[in-house]
């Protein structure tokens, strides 16, 4: 398993850290091949769930991928190999050192009853963007209130970070081939766990742009001008024009 992922990672090494807009954590910077696997518990296993997870799991990492319909899951896993596996979203909560947390943004107060406990204290990675015409109302509310903030309402004593939120899910899984080119912006409040996302991002060949507080995860949606691909050294300029937003 270790042998595979190194030889994932190989292409990757020496991505280099890079410079976020407000410094990521000294040890972010250490590329990935030197450490060991993380638990990663994925909830909601759609096109990004899916996709990230399968990416993960081929880069060596343990990978439950979990949503409302397990014989999905179950066959998601079997093809990636023993690396992967399914289970209920508690089953995946509770594997997780960290979780993705992937679905409509309608379903997160479901998904923050269904985890509860389970979830306070745990790193979690929030993909989710609320639109009106896919969540309805709850998604007015998460816009005003700003996506990384409402989901931590939603998830409570989770710590958020919010990445992939505004790149095609297929792009996910193919940005390895050319490691470090692609900027990945992030927010968060939590130095660990915004260090284990970022360890997971550069391990698919994005480099983590922290853009500040998970109160800035309200840039972090499709339409944007953070959306789209950028390199690291756009976002960091793009982000330098973003009024930091300060609520906690
Ligand atoms: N598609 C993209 O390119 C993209 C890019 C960036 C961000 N996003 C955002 O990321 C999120 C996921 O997008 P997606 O395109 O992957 O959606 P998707 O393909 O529809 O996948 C959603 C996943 O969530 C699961 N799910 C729904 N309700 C659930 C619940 N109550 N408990 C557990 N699992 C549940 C679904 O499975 P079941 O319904 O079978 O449970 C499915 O596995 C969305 O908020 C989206 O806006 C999407």
């Amino acid at each position: 398993m270790k042998h595979g992922r190194r030889e994932f990672l190989g292409s990757i090494a020496g991505a280099g850290a890079g410079l976020a807009i407000a410094r990521l954590p000294a040890t972010a910077g250490a590329t990935t091949a030197d450490a060991g696997p993380l638990k990663i518990g994925v909830v909601g296993s759609g096109k990004v769930g899916g996709t990230l997870g399968s990416v993960w799991a081929r880069a060596g990492h343990q990978v439950m991928f979990s949503s409302r319909n397990i014989e999905h899951d179950r066959a998601l896993a079997a093809k990636l190999g023993p690396n992967a596996r399914a289970g209920t979203p508690r089953e995946a909560a509770a594997f997780g050192d960290v979780l993705l947390v992937s679905v409509p943004y309608r379903a997160l107060p479901d998904v923050g009853k269904e985890l509860g406990e389970l979830v306070r204290g745990k790193p979690v990675i929030d993909t989710c963007n609320p639109f009106v015409g896919r969540d309805g109302e709850i998604a007015n509310w998460a816009r005003e209130k700003g996506a990384g903030l409402a989901s931590a309402e939603l998830l409570p004593g989770a710590r958020i970070v919010r990445a992939f939120n505004a790149v095609g899910y297929q792009r996910m899984g193919q940005v390895h081939t050319e490691p470090g080119r692609i900027g990945m912006p992030i927010a968060g409040d939590d130095e660990q766990a915004i260090e284990l996302a970022s360890r997971l991002i550069r391990d698919i060949g994005f480099e983590p742009v922290l853009i500040g507080g998970l109160a800035m995860g309200r840039h972090l949606m499709p339409g944007t001008p953070l959306a789209g691909e950028h390199t690291p050294e756009e976002i960091r300029k793009i982000a330098s024009t973003l009024e930091q937003s300060k609520e906690k």
